[in-house]
């Protein structure tokens, strides 16, 4: 078996999330919606989750919104929540995820007015050049990822969301990368909505949730009255199951977790600076503690991944959504990033699961590819 390091694309499930999960698969479950002992078991085991969501994040329950995933959050929301009819814009960044970017683009075509906000040189939106933007832009939304899944980089998002007008723009962020792997806690933090994925924090694929503290003006799924009216069709009840398990593992090993990943990225990272030439995006700005988005200048990213993946190590060469794609990365783009520098391009993303030596191990694979490298090319790639 292969050591797994792209837990940003997704992470395996916790054991003790499967052991939540089983009786809710093996054994006949109810419709929430049913009013019998099975229908009433049901409901309680999802109400359950959802208390255990709002404890993880600092939230009332009632906001809790079920859905697929990150990707049906951020549309829920974007869809769900702008009003199309209005001149007021949108305003969001370029180093969002797919999921925000491509229902963005299909808004525009609608003729809303969009506006994206550059990022810096470091992977973090530009408060500079976003304060003369939005300061005075009468926002209806402002959408800003949290911690982006390539570079892990960590966004100002207070500080952009003190720069429109609270009582009228709402503030959402795509979280999806960041709960569970750093605390987040919405009593504090003075944003109205937030998207996530169960996969990225230990919890099944499929099932996720939209934090928000308001109703839609359209539901994206309409059908029952489920989740209060704000999304139709039978709830994935294991799911949600899970995602509440994970939600409450995230929850009491966060401060284990961050110790742990943050240890395995600095010892990585100090055995890349080894490597004459090799750069590390972002990794001047606060990032998530298990991201490291690198490159090596011998090495187009899709070839060490195939290199790396036969000799037993799984990575990524960028957002696993993209990975069909071989143009570089659009997060890089945005940071100026040289394209034949992004197009080699590879993202390590631990998780509780790996070791030190799972790192050493690692480290001394890319040693030996570039060690057997002719002399001349390394000397050219230089
Ligand atoms: C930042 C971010 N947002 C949204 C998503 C979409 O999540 P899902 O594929 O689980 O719907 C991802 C997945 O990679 C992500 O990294």
């Amino acid at each position: 078996m292969s050591i797994y390091l792209d837990h940003n694309a997704t992470s395996p499930m916790h054991p003790e999330v499967i052991d939540a999960m089983m009786p809710y698969l093996r054994n006949p479950v109810g419709n929430p919606s049913s009013l019998h002992s099975y229908g009433r078991m049901a409901r309680s085991a999802v109400e359950s989750a959802r208390a255990e969501v709002a404890q993880l994040l600092g939230c009332e329950s009632s906001t809790v919104i079920f859905t697929s995933g990150g990707t049906e959050a951020n549309n829920l929301l974007l869809k769900g929540y702008i009003d199309r009819a209005s001149k007021r814009p949108v305003i969001s960044s370029e180093i969002e995820h797919s999921s925000i970017l491509e229902p963005l683009q299909q808004l525009r075509a609608e003729g809303v007015q969009v506006i994206l906000l550059n990022s810096n040189e470091l992977g973090q939106v530009d408060l500079d050049a976003a304060r003369s933007v939005v300061v005075d832009a009468d926002a209806q939304l402002l959408s800003i990822i949290y911690a982006n899944n390539e570079t892990g980089v960590i966004q100002p998002l207070e500080t952009l969301a003190a720069m429109v007008d609270r009582d009228s723009c709402l503030v959402h962020s795509d979280a999806t990368q960041a709960i569970g792997k750093i605390p987040i806690d919405l009593s504090q933090l003075d944003i109205d909505a937030v998207s996530f994925s169960a996969h990225k924090m230990r919890g099944p694929q499929g099932i996720g949730a939209l934090v928000v503290n308001r109703k839609p003006r359209h539901r994206l799924i309409s059908g029952g009255d489920q989740e209060n009216k704000r999304r139709g069709g039978t709830e994935n009840v294991a799911g949600i199951v899970g995602l509440g398990k994970a939600a409450q593992v995230a929850r009491l090993e966060m401060e284990h977790k961050k110790h742990h990943l943050s240890q395995l990225r600095d010892v990585f990272e100090s055995r890349l600076a080894s490597i004459p030439g090799s750069v590390v995006f972002g990794q001047q700005a606060p990032r998530l503690p298990n991201t490291v988005f690198f490159a090596l200048p011998y090495y187009h990213g899709e070839t060490l991944l195939m290199e790396l993946d036969r000799a037993g190590f799984a990575l990524s060469s960028g957002s696993a959504c993209h990975s069909a794609v071989t143009e570089p990365s659009h997060v890089l783009r945005a940071m100026a990033v040289d394209d034949n520098l992004a197009l080699n391009a590879i993202r390590v993303s631990f998780g509780m699961q790996n070791s030190l030596q799972d790192v050493e191990q690692l480290a001394a694979k890319l040693q030996e590819l570039i060690d057997r490298m002719p002399a001349v090319i390394r000397q050219a790639a230089m």
